[in-house]
């Protein structure tokens, strides 16, 4: 070993001992003819000063930049009164180097990995080796590795075993793009990598592997988002022989371990959990943000009533007139941030933004005229509005109420600080819909994946209402986040080409697409259900952070890139020849 020490190790205890530190250099000053060091490695920094009795030392000290990569060997010595640096652990104390080795010089970076303020993004994952060096990072990989780690405690101790699953392999279909991978033994066919291992775990289950995990890395060619990229990573369960229960048991109990690992707190049990149908009322959307209330109130009685054109209109039309009260707005919100909000809600559909302000017992607002006494005490009452507090309603159909009023109470609740942002509130949500209807091909499509099972009682409604079919699936939601999703499968092989049929997929193309599976349930299938859960967005959420690429190491950009190796890249003629493959790439 060339180092005896980490740069975040030494304390007072280790005053008299001869170290040998290795590390960058994270800053130079030079302060009456000393020379002070920050050196920096990914346990933290420790202050190295050289004297010029140590000429040698000295000497290269003089020149060392930025990023230079340096082994110093000293004596460990208390710093003096007043000296000490309380922002690093090892503040205490210094080493007296006696020896210095430059092991490898560095250019001018382009940015430096110890400055508080954050270079420009594309910078950074051009650079991602540079980027990788700042403490932030380095937070957010060991977070990782420990989440992993606890992640596969976990499910070791309760005898579930890792199993790999291919990444070249057949089209999944979980709804997004594939990323495609042309074979060259088979001319003009491809492999798919997966979206997810959902297939792949269920056969684990017919074939006797009752208690599966992996941690799945799963590749979607979709729009990318904050929250998502093409590449990421799952921690993807399955069990035969058990039901919805016992799944969302088996999370919850997961949850708890992690909440302890990681937060050292006690999770309380069981999880909070909403129906879907539930959480569309009361927060307009399917991944609440539970660390605040302010939910949604429905209108409709007073609007039916009241003699305000576009809320009457509305409710006659079979729409809905919904809305929130933020609590002690009323003055934080002029006229104009009203206008912003009323622009805001338009982004999702709705076409205005009714309010109301809370004043000396009264609402006040220009539509107030068209509202009795008592229709305006219903409203009071309704929202629960004291002085002070805004009303804010927006009437349009069941889904842009939903939408615009989701987005105004995530928006509001940030703005006005509503909930501790290190806060995590966990919940399931549970009874979705088995089909969502496909306003773009005129079609039901299935809403999680074609494999869930519906929950029995309502297969009968499956030919008269299919948007009134609930799935026995479940997703985990926390902080505003799809944290979590799985369901109960088909076991049967009749009801999955019942589900086939419904959504448009023959026999002959469901024998074609996943014939493997509809074979393998016919050859002995146990009932089995599962879950996937969203490695990134957990490390996110208990990093506190909202970007994705914050927490994997060599992320893609929103356009799917990687600056750094510049992939995706052309490949040689050759290449191509040897898959058979011509492009036909138009011309910009
Ligand atoms: P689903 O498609 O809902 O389910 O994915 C499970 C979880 O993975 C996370 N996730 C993503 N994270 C980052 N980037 C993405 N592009 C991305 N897409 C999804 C989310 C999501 O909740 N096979 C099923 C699971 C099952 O039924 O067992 C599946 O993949 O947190
Ligand atoms: P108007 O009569 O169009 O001037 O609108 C009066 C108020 O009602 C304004 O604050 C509008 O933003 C609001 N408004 C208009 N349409 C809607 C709607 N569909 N839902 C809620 N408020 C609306």
């Amino acid at each position: 070993m060339l180092r005896t020490h980490t740069c975040g190790e030494l304390r007072i205890g280790d005053v008299g001992k001869e170290v040998t530190l290795g590390g960058w250099v994270d800053s130079r000053r030079d302060h009456g003819g000393l020379v002070f060091i920050d050196l920096r490695d990914r346990y933290g920094i420790t202050q190295i000063v050289f004297e010029p009795d140590q000429a040698a030392a000295f000497e290269i000290a003089q020149t060392l930049r930025s990023e230079f990569v340096v082994l110093a060997t000293g004596k460990v010595s208390a710093r003096g009164e007043g000296l000490e640096n309380p922002k690093h652990v090892t503040g205490q104390v210094e080493v007296d180097v006696t020896k210095l080795e430059l092991l490898n010089k560095s250019k001018t970076p382009p940015f430096e990995p110890g400055s508080p303020t954050l270079p420009n993004e594309e910078l950074r994952l051009k650079y991602r080796y540079i980027d990788l060096r700042r403490p932030q990072l380095q937070k957010a990989m060991m977070l990782r590795h420990k989440l992993t780690k606890a992640v596969r405690d976990y499910f070791d101790r309760n005898g579930f075993l890792d199993i790999e699953t291919p990444i070249m392999g057949r089209s999944t279909p979980e709804g997004a793009r594939d990323y495609l991978v042309p074979s060259r033994v088979h001319p003009g066919t491809f492999f798919a990598l997966p979206q997810s291992p959902q297939l792949y775990k269920q056969l684990l289950m017919m074939a006797g592997y009752d208690r599966y995990m992996q941690i799945a890395r799963c590749f979607r060619d979709e729009d990318l988002r904050a929250d998502r990229q093409p590449e990421f990573t799952q921690i993807d369960v399955e069990m035969a022989f058990v039901e919805q229960e016992d799944i969302l048991n088996t999370i919850d109990g997961l949850m708890a371990h992690l909440f302890k690992e990681i937060r050292g707190e006690e999770l309380p049990l069981p999880l909070t959990r909403l129906t879907h149908r539930e959480s569309l009322e009361r927060f307009g959307n399917d991944k609440p943000d539970l660390r605040f209330g302010m939910e949604l109130q429905d209108l409709g009685a007073v609007a039916a009533e009241c003699a305000f054109g576009v809320f009457k209109d509305t409710i006659g039309n079979g729409g809905r007139v919904r809305g929130l009260c933020a609590k002690g707005a009323a003055d934080k919100y002029s006229r104009k941030n009203i206008d912003e909000l009323t622009e805001f809600v338009k982004i999702y559909g709705a076409k205005g933004l009714a309010f109301f302000k809370m004043k000396d017992g009264k609402l006040e607002s220009s539509i107030t005229k068209f509202f009795t006494e008592d229709q305006l005490k219903a409203i009071i009452a309704k929202f629960g509005a004291e002085n002070g507090d805004l009303i804010l309603c927006v009437a349009d159909s069941n889904k842009v109420t939903s939408a615009a009023l989701a987005s105004l109470r995530i928006r509001l609740g940030k703005e006005l600080n509503l909930y501790n942002p290190s806060d995590m509130k966990v919940a399931w949500l549970l009874e979705f819909p088995l089909f969502g209807w496909n306003e773009e091909e005129q079609k039901w499509d299935a809403e999680h994946h074609p494999f869930c099972q519906p929950v029995k009682e309502d297969l009968q409604y499956l030919k008269t209402d299919p948007g009134r079919v609930r799935a026995q699936s479940y997703d985990l939601v926390c902080n505003g986040y799809e944290a979590a999703s799985g369901s109960v499968r088909i076991h049967d092989p009749d009801v999955q080409q019942q589900v086939f049929d419904f959504i448009g997929v023959s026999p002959e193309v469901a024998q074609e697409r996943f014939g493997f599976l509809l074979d393998a349930l016919t050859f002995g299938a146990p009932p089995h259900a599962g879950i996937a859960l969203g490695l990134d967005r957990w490390v996110m959420m208990f990093l506190g952070n909202d970007n994705i690429r914050e927490v994997i190491a060599f992320p893609k950009t929103q356009r799917a890139a990687d600056l750094m190796t510049g992939a995706p890249s052309e490949v040689d003629l050759k290449q191509l020849r040897d898959l058979h493959i011509k492009t036909d790439v138009p011309k910009p």
